[in-house]
């Protein structure tokens, strides 16, 4: 079977044609049936079943030839946009580093990985070289009226490009963008239902930070928010809160994966409790918990009756160790813990 040719989307231009709807009925405060209530009163985004293909392909793709286990990584931040034809959004704090290096660690211990990112945002691989100066020029040079790779750069660059290149060759990396929340949370449950067939060889790694409150279809403005709107010089903007799909994902949407959600907070009295109580509610397998401050240096898995912290020192930080490269294997343990235990 050749690997299927990737597509490009793209998630950042509103849909005119179809987000504005007024025959929706108005979307209700939150209740606990809602995760049905929002598919059934919001859209999905017109390029959903282009996605579904292309998600369907390289599943079926790797469970026919290469045998590989798979990761969805979820990366970025979901949007809120303010307006249909999106002047103003609310956005949602994450550079999409956690996602994207983590994605590179699995793709390096034999993994499929499907990368579910915000549009934008760092992507493994290119992530080396996109953010960290001011422009990827600044990894060039000219000799003899040419343009080159700045040698003291190339050798870096080298391994990362051959890492890239592995993952190109083996059709093991495939990039599905999103940009609002209601994109995510429809590919999230598209891309869920294609992965059923891969059962407790799939792992659902939930690194994405997810809105928790936007503005229904039914109450979008089309055009952009007008000064006049105002009352007193004060815009008031009703949000509601999405609801919570963890439970959706454990109990439907997914047969027999293992299920890692993540909980950011930014007080360290909070972490572990809202961690805990997080498994207890959803019953899936695993939550990654980490504090905004020191996400980069620690992070500590909670699972069934267990604790267990990964720490990286500041000198491994200062030599360029990733706390990733500690996580991941970690992931796969308990990855294999659970296809052992479903068998
Ligand atoms: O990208 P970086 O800059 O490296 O940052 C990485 C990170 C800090 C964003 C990442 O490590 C992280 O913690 N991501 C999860 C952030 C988040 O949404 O946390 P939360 O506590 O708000 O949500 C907890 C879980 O509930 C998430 O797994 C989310 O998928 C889920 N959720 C959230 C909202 C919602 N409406 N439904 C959900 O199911």
């Amino acid at each position: 079977m050749t690997p299927p040719h990737q597509k490009h989307f793209h998630t950042s231009n509103p849909e005119e044609a179809t987000a504005i709807n007024r025959s929706l009925p108005e979307f209700a405060a939150a209740q606990t049936t809602d995760e049905d209530e929002y598919f059934a009163n919001h859209q999905p985004p017109t390029y959903l079943p282009e996605i579904e293909e292309e998600v369907r392909g390289f599943v079926a793709f790797h469970q026919q030839t290469t045998g590989k286990r798979l990761a969805l990584v979820t990366s970025g931040g979901t949007t809120v946009p303010l307006e249909n034809n999106t002047v103003r959004f609310i956005d949602n704090f994450s550079a999409g580093t956690r996602g994207a290096t983590s994605a590179e660690y699995f793709l390096e211990n034999g993994y499929a990985v499907i990368f579910l990112h915000r549009e934008f945002s760092l992507l493994p691989y290119s992530r080396h070289f996109s953010h960290s100066t001011n422009c990827f020029l600044d990894y060039m040079t000219e000799r003899d009226n040419k343009i080159e790779i700045d040698p003291k750069y190339s050798a870096e660059m080298l391994k990362v490009y051959r890492k890239y290149n592995e993952a190109q060759d083996s059709n093991s990396l495939l990039l599905i963008p999103y940009t609002t929340v209601n994109q995510y949370l429809y590919t999230l449950k598209t891309i869920s239902e294609a992965l059923k067939i891969y059962q407790n060889k799939a792992v659902f790694y939930l690194a994405a930070a997810v809105s928790d409150f936007f503005i229904p279809q039914s109450r979008m403005p089309q055009h952009k928010i007008q000064s006049s709107a105002t009352t007193d010089g004060e815009l008031v903007i009703r949000l509601a809160a999405v609801p919570k799909f963890l439970s959706r994902l454990v109990d439907n949407w997914s047969l027999g994966a293992m299920i890692i959600s993540f909980k950011l907070e930014t007080d360290n009295n909070l972490l572990i409790k809202k961690a805990k109580s997080a498994l207890e509610r959803y019953h899936h397998q695993l939550v990654i918990g980490n504090l905004l401050q020191t996400r980069k240096k620690e992070v500590v898995f909670v699972s069934p009756g267990r604790e267990e912290w990964i720490r990286l020192s500041d000198e491994e930080i200062a030599n360029g160790k990733e706390i990733e490269s500690e996580m991941i294997p970690a992931v796969i343990k308990h990855h294999d813990d659970w296809i052992q235990a479903s068998k």
